[in-house]
């Protein structure tokens, strides 16, 4: 597995592996690998001769108040983990190789960021449409990875790569859970164990909404919303950030339930700030 730490590297790496006619998938990630992101390496193999990873903290999409400076990082192990998973190379730049100092251009997806984290984070999808573009403008991937835990990300970037056509395919994986429900995720590393007993809520509150929608006939989205604040309000140390449900392509609230339906949550369990969805 070869490590790179420069753009020129990179390019150097895609180079060789064009001449021998090999396609390529990327696996864009922050690093701190969990078994959700050994899946999306996994599921990238399917799709291309070679597999790059790239490990990133990528600081524009945090903002000043976030967890930029805690966030999880264990680059020894990731590079085991990502080497017995067969990848080929990892690109693992520094602050300085990913930003030039007088950086200011941006990539700024519009009406899908308006709602959900987006509302919350300000800032948070320009950084990472930015970053993202910027490694596919430089690895030229044939495919890209991501999970569906970030499911606005996801469609995101989707809506990035169909309005600047970027050549490459986005293929999304399904969440990976931990044995209680609980989505796998780098920040579940922040959580004490009364917290991580709490965390299991954002899960049961998704398989609640699927038991409205699903089995008692649920048709107003405020009933079902009302009943899932209930819900995760009973575990000690949660906070609600959103809960929101609506159309899953355009990522519009909706007031009635109709089916395909995203039910997405953000609550905070401490100060860890959680992510979850579903579609029903
Ligand atoms: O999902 C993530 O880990 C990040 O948002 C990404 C896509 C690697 C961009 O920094």
């Amino acid at each position: 597995m070869k490590l790179l730490q420069s753009k020129k590297a990179v390019r150097q790496q895609v180079l060789k592996w064009r001449k021998a006619s090999e396609t390529i998938g990327l696996v864009p990630t922050m690093g701190y690998f969990h078994q959700g992101h050994l899946s999306l390496m996994d599921e990238c193999r399917r799709h291309a001769h070679r597999v790059m990873v790239s490990i990133f903290v990528n600081p524009t999409q945090f903002s000043p108040n976030e967890d930029l400076e805690s966030y999880p990082r264990d680059i020894e192990r990731d590079l085991e983990l990502a080497r017995e998973h067969g990848v080929d190379a990892v690109f693992l730049p520094d602050d300085n190789e990913m930003y030039d100092p007088d950086h200011c251009t941006w990539v700024i997806v519009d009406n899908l960021t308006k709602g959900l984290c987006g509302r919350s984070r300000p800032g948070h999808f320009r950084g990472v449409a930015t970053v993202v573009a910027k490694l596919f403008n430089l690895i030229q991937p044939d495919a890209a990875v991501f999970g569906q835990k970030d499911f606005q990300q996801l469609q995101v970037i989707r809506r990035m790569v169909a309005d600047l056509d970027f050549a490459v395919k986005i293929i999304g994986c399904p969440i990976v859970r931990e044995a209680d429900g609980l989505a796998m995720s780098s920040r579940n590393a922040y959580l004490s164990k009364e917290e991580r007993r709490s965390a299991v809520c954002l899960f049961q509150a998704l398989c609640l909404a699927s038991r409205l929608v699903k089995e008692d006939g649920a048709t107003s989205c405020a009933q079902v919303k009302a009943a899932l604040k209930e819900r995760i309000e009973s575990f000690p140390f949660t906070r609600i950030d959103y809960i929101f449900t609506g159309d899953p392509e355009n990522l519009m609230p909706l007031e009635e339930v109709k089916r395909p339906l995203l039910v997405a949550l953000a609550v905070f369990v401490g100060s860890t700030r959680l992510i979850d969805n579903i579609i029903i």
